[in-house]
């Protein structure tokens, strides 16, 4: 499948998350006066880590599709990161999963206002975005990607379930829907909109989704695995929160083992989608088959 070694992927991944940081440090908000505490919120939580997972998808799936105007594709990426970013601030509340904030440091009333002005902040960036691309109907669908997949057909859906049946026994289906929605929805919209503003097909697009949808379960599956066998220090985020709060995850539902194949299938049989389009990516395919073995 892929000619790059393991130290070659290793550099061209660190450059991206440089270049991406790049991207978002310039992005964030300027000129705040009176208000300086949320902007001093919103780019201490964008800034403080993270495997920039969603505008790295974002941008190869760009690439895999023609897109090489990289600057046009910049305030999407910025975009799709500050999503995530409030949905882990808000996540780790004291009234959602109440762990120790790993992306604030304000409190949890800054905590609140900085979730939402960071999403509010997204499409704010996005949106600038489409306005100054040659074909703004791509930055349109790109924008109609993002808005549905964060919200209440997305990751927020997602996350009401989740915390609806916290310490409730579940059934599989249950699970399933929760983990599409809460994780796999905001990595479909990273490879979707990469996608569409390259100016893929509408059936390209939905091919795509698939392969959004299976990295999501995978990557939430194997966040419930690294929940149970990591150690803070190497995870950068508290361990044993599933635990605490009573949550059903696919480990306690099917056991280690089958958590385990299941990552390794899923990731599988997306690399095998990516592999039958036209094109191909080989850096895209590569990381996402080092997610099956991620430490973090
Ligand atoms: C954490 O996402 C939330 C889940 C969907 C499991 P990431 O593991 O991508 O978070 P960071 O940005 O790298 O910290
Ligand atoms: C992640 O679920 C979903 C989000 C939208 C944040 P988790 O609650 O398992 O994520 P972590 O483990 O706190 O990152
Ligand atoms: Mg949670
Ligand atoms: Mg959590
Ligand atoms: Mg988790």
């Amino acid at each position: 499948m892929t000619s790059m070694t393991q130290e070659q992927f290793q550099d061209a991944l660190n450059a991206r998350v440089s270049t991406i940081e790049k991207v978002l440090v310039s992005a964030l908000p300027k000129n705040i006066t009176k208000q300086k505490t949320i902007a001093d919120a919103m780019e201490y939580s964008l800034m403080a880590g993270g495997k920039r997972l969603r505008p790295m998808l974002m941008l190869e799936v760009y690439r895999l599709f023609g897109g090489s105007d990289e600057a046009e594709i910049e305030p999407f990426m910025a975009a799709i990161e500050m999503i995530h970013t409030y949905s882990l601030v808000h996540d780790d509340l004291p009234a959602m999963d109440n762990d120790e904030y790993r992306r604030g440091r304000y409190g949890e009333d800054m905590g609140i206002l900085a979730g939402d002005a960071l999403l509010n902040y997204a499409y704010e960036t996005a949106v600038e975005g489409a306005l100054k691309l040659k074909d703004p109907a791509n930055g349109l669908k790109a924008l109609q990607i993002l808005s549905r997949k964060a919200g209440v057909y997305g990751m927020v859906g997602g996350q009401v379930v989740d915390v609806e049946l916290t310490g409730k026994p579940i059934s599989e289906e249950q699970l399933d829907f929760i983990y599409r929605y809460k994780t796999s929805a905001l990595l479909e919209a990273s490879l979707m909109a990469g996608a569409a503003l390259a100016g893929a097909a509408e059936e390209e697009i939905a091919q795509i989704e698939c392969v959004g949808r299976l990295v999501g379960l995978a990557f939430q599956i194997q966040d419930d695995i690294l929940d149970l066998t990591s150690t803070a220090e190497e995870l950068g985020k508290p361990i044993g929160s599933d635990l605490r709060n009573e949550k059903t995850t696919y480990v306690s539902l099917y056991g280690m083992r089958e958590a385990e194949e299941a990552v390794e299938e899923y990731s599988k049989e997306a690399v095998e989608i990516l592999e039958n389009l036209s094109e191909e990516n080989e850096f895209l395919d590569q990381l996402i088959v080092s997610l099956i073995h991620r430490k973090k």
